[in-house]
């Protein structure tokens, strides 16, 4: 069998026994403990808690799920290629009972698909079933025990050889310490060849980590929630989660020939279809590069070859072949569900495996510049008719790919260059260790990953002061404590009563409110309820004022705090006590600004993906009372026509004045809906608020907006720029916000003008417009900002202008002054015993000493037909130059070049040239006299 076949011969088996097929969830997982989708069950983690019906009649489901272990509970990252059945990314096949069958049916479908569908030897099958030490956290699971025995016996196998226990180690499944979990029974194959095998030997391989006993199939009876204390609360209903590892199953059923063959095996995850074309591009790409090991690559470069690599290739390359192969699956679909490599979180476990991949490569096959984005086509050619979304997303999955391994690369071409340095002073030195200084550095300043420091230390024989790096971390670390000086704001929570601040601000601009915490440094108040807005989803804190008794505080900010609490950051400290009653109200002004920047950013949205298409997706905002930012995916530049067709629809939105509606919804029923925008890579609560523009633009959103879109008056993209791989930021004003930005920019603007104004010398443009000034129309101020950008463009035009002319001016003066020095020296010169005559001299007291008097000097004796060699000389404090010319009738006999190479190390520099012009310089600026003087012994 296919691996496509194994794929769908599982689910059809589960559909007949009437199991929904569902898709694959996304890798982004919903749980917020979660990094990746570790397990099929972490879709329906809902269903099981009952906090979601099932909607499955009958309440079963199966299917195919692409899970990461990677960082986490389950992480195998370091694992990973060092063995054959290892992976960050792998598939899952599972079948599901929520509260329907238990596990009878489990354990005998299993077995039915197993050894009458799928004919695995029923002698080489081994169970596992929970048997703890102790009763936590649940007991002996005697049901499956007797479900087996039953099994096995009817197979004609003894249960005592074939049933084994274990503890909660290995026997109880949990998806990460909370959850939903429960006992479980996994199913292990045995692979010893036919005249090794013997069911006690095959019993004692069972989790002995032997590759010749492979666990394939884990099947989960679901009865208790793991809850952040520690314990384990019993479920209303039993529910049944089977996990089967996908490529290890088409390992078993293709290293065996369909299990014809237990001879001379080999079983491995990468020696499978499933593989096949990822490899094949890998060895493609190796042997384009021209790597050490081109003859072995060729001899496994073809369709009949490839699979066999493990067998043929050294261990090293093959460990390098697994890891790209796995990591690559990995990154792509990740990619797809983005999920992209970052500094943070899951984004930076990405990063790290991508790295990994590189490494391998680089180090192992010797690939020169990226190479991981080109083998992205052959992966998705072969997943994507299971997985469409990698089709769909192809381009964005090798753009990224490529970005980050080519800033990667970066990092370690100028790591590598460090190191060799390094290694020269070392030598030299005849030092044999790094010091954790310097390895340090490479990491920190550099970004240099550690181990690719320690490979080439041990492949230049050097060793590694593992201490001192410690201790130059430790040292950095508490370096940026220090100077971390942010304020952290804690707020003490007594017990379990956790302070929540209601807000009332979407309605209200002011109200009452009861001081529940009171914090004189940094000063702040929580209250029982505010309109303040807290920080949160890109926009900014609300400011206002709080009134107690006959004192006025000022709101500087407002915080969210732990739990629901809201913090007032206040200009002083709050001089009432708790349980005070305190009246509030926001800057509505500025709150009018911020919102009318938060609506327009829902307009913008929606217009980018009108115009670049629907693959935009936010990563990120700034929504403030000055401006807005919007950060969005989009893999190149975005043309003016683009710019401008963008901003035109956001007016034309605002000019329509579309009703702005807010709701609140279950986020179940939100997220089944496409045309509601979330922001991919967020999690939400179950209740989610969604802001409605005149039914086109449909967004997840908890922040303020405005009643409708016309308030927002006049909006202007000011900028559009990268900010990372693939990623766009625009920034845009609105309403005020235009007045206040063409105030500032004009500002801005006019500065540059008198700082260029005072280098021409010239007076300022005389048809420089007025400052738009505060209050008037936006339309207005924008023009005139307009007008001086103009204005500044043609003085800036006039000042290069300017330039031209003084540098004209400038070469007059060297050209004249060139010509005082020929009339003067063309007579002095010195003739050689070979009737060759010459010129030196040190030109550095010259009225217009510089490198180009030297050219100009030279221009001016060759201008005037003066036949011979030149030798000219220049120092200031920091450079000294050497230029020699030898007229076109003595270049058969000298050479400006090897005279100036001969020269210049005097002055510790290099040089050369033609044979009848050369140039050189260098920083020993004393040595420039000798060098001159020099000239007469080469010459002789
Ligand atoms: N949740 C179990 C696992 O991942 C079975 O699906 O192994």
């Amino acid at each position: 069998m296919q691996s496509s076949d194994v794929r769908k011969s599982f689910l059809d088996f589960f559909a007949e026994k009437q199991h929904t097929i569902v898709p694959s969830s996304s890798l982004l997982p919903d749980s917020p403990n979660l990094l990746f989708t570790n397990a099929g069950m972490n879709q329906f983690v809902p269903i099981f808690l009952s906090q979601a019906p099932c909607p499955y009649r009958p309440p079963r489901a199966a299917d195919t799920q692409k899970c990461i272990r990677a960082g986490g509970k389950h992480n195998d990252l370091d694992d990973v290629g060092h063995d054959t059945y290892h992976h960050t990314f792998f598939e899952m096949l599972g079948n599901w009972s929520f509260g329907d069958y238990f596990k009878q049916e489990a354990i005998t479908w299993a077995w039915e698909l197993l050894v009458d569908r799928w004919n695995f030897p029923p002698h080489r099958l081994f169970a596992t079933v929970y048997r703890p030490a102790q009763t936590e956290p649940a007991s002996f699971d005697e049901e499956a025990y007797a479900i087996w025995q039953d099994v096995f016996r009817s197979a004609g196998l003894d249960p005592q050889v074939h049933i084994l226990f274990g503890s909660k180690k290995d026997n109880f499944w949990m998806m990460g310490d909370t959850g939903p979990c429960g006992p479980c029974s996994e199913i292990h194959v045995n692979l010893l060849p036919d005249r090794e095998y013997r069911p006690d030997t095959g019993r004692s391989l069972v989790n002995s980590g032997s590759p010749q006993c492979i666990e394939i199939w884990n099947l989960v009876f679901i009865q208790f929630n793991a809850t952040a204390d520690g314990s384990f609360v019993p479920l209303p209903s039993r529910h049944v989660d089977t996990g089967m590892g996908f490529e290890r199953v088409c390992s078993i059923i293709q290293g065996t020939k369909g299990f014809t063959q237990f001879d001379n095996l080999h079983i491995s995850n990468y020696a499978t279809d499933v593989f096949r074309e990822i490899l094949l591009a890998i060895a493609e790409r190796a042997i384009s590069s021209h790597s050490q090991n081109q003859s072995v690559l060729q001899s496994i470069a073809s369709t009949e070859c490839i699979l066999d690599f493990e067998r043929i290739l050294p261990q090293p390359l093959t460990v390098a072949f697994r890891v790209i192969a796995d990591h690559l699956r990995t990154l792509a679909f990740a990619i797809a569900d983005g999920i992209w490599p970052s500094n943070e979180g899951r984004g930076y476990v990405l990063r790290r495996i991508l790295r990994r991949a590189v490494k391998f490569g680089r180090v192992e096959l010797g690939i020169q510049g990226p190479f991981l984005f080109e083998i992205v086509p052959a992966l998705v050619k072969k997943f994507a008719p299971t997985f469409p979304e990698l089709a769909d997303q192809e381009s964005t999955i090798v753009s990224v790919i490529k970005a980050e391994e080519e800033s990667f690369g970066k990092t370690v071409e100028r790591g590598l260059s460090l190191f060799r340095e390094e290694r020269q002073r070392l030598q030299s030195a005849q030092i044999q260790q790094l010091s954790g200084e310097f390895i340090f550095r490479l990491y920190d300043t550099y970004g240099f990953p550690y181990d690719l420091t320690e490979l080439l230390a041990r492949e230049a024989h050097l060793t590694m002061d593992r201490e001192g790096f410690d201790r130059a971390m430790e040292e950095q670390r508490q370096r940026s404590l220090a100077a971390h000086k942010r304020v952290v704001i804690e707020v003490n929570q007594d017990g379990d009563s956790a302070i929540v601040t209601r807000f009332i601000g979407y309605e209200a601009g002011e109200g009452k409110g009861t001081v529940l915490e009171v914090n004189p440094q940094p000063p702040f108040v929580i209250l029982s309820e505010t309109p303040c807005y807290a920080e949160m989803g890109g926009q900014v804190g609300d400011q206002g004022t709080l009134y107690f008794e006959t004192e006025t505080y000022s709101i500087l900010d407002t915080q969210k705090g732990k739990g629901g609490a809201v913090i007032h950051l206040l200009d002083r400290a709050f001089t009432g006590p708790k349980g005070a009653e305190v009246f509030v109200r926001i800057d509505l002004k500025r709150r009018h600004r911020i919102a009318a920047h938060h609506t327009a950013t829902h307009l913008l949205h929606w217009a980018l993906r009108m115009v670049l298409g629907n693959r935009v997706a936010q990563r990120g905002s700034y929504v403030g009372p000055d401006r807005l930012r919007f950060d969005f995916s989009h893999g190149k530049g975005m043309t003016p026509e683009e710019l401008s067709a963008v901003e035109r629809l956001v007016t034309e939105k605002i000019a329509a004045d579309d009703p702005v509606q807010t709701r609140i919804q279950s986020y179940r029923e939100v997220k089944m809906d496409p045309t509601i925008m979330q922001f991919f890579g967020e999690k939400y609560g179950d209740i989610v608020r969604v802001v409605d523009i005149g039914g086109y633009s449909k967004e997840l959103c908890g922040g303020t907006h405005l009643a409708s879109t016309g308030e927002a008056g006049f909006f202007k993209i000011v900028s559009e720029s990268a900010i990372a791989a693939g990623i766009r930021r625009i920034e845009a004003v609105c309403g005020a916000g235009v007045t206040d930005y063409a105030a500032e920019e004009w500002e801005r603007l006019r500065e540059e003008l008198s700082v260029l104004a005072r280098k021409y010398q010239v007076p300022l443009p005389i048809d420089w417009p007025e400052k738009p000034g505060e209050g008037s129309d936006p339309s207005e101020a924008w023009e005139r900002l307009e007008k001086a950008r103009g204005c500044l463009l043609t003085f800036r035009e006039k000042g290069r202008e300017l330039v031209r002319r003084e540098s004209k001016a400038l070469e007059e003066a060297l050209r004249k002054e060139a010509v005082e020095i020929y009339a003067d020296y063309h007579q002095r010169a010195r003739v050689l015993p070979s009737g060759v005559p010459v010129v030196v001299a040190n030109l550095s007291g010259s009225q217009h000493a510089s490198p180009g008097l030297l050219q100009a000097v030279a221009d001016a004796f060759k201008q005037r037909g003066w036949k011979g060699i030149l030798v000219l000389g220049y120092r200031d404090t920091q450079k000294a130059s050497i230029l020699v010319s030898v007229s076109k009738d003595y270049t058969g006999q000298y050479s400006a070049g090897t005279i100036v190479q001969k020269l210049v190390p005097l002055i510790g520099g290099r040089g050369g040239g033609r044979s009848d012009l050369a140039q050189g310089g260098g920083g020993r600026v004393e040595g420039l006299e000798d060098a001159l003087s020099c000239v007469w012994e080469f010459l002789k």
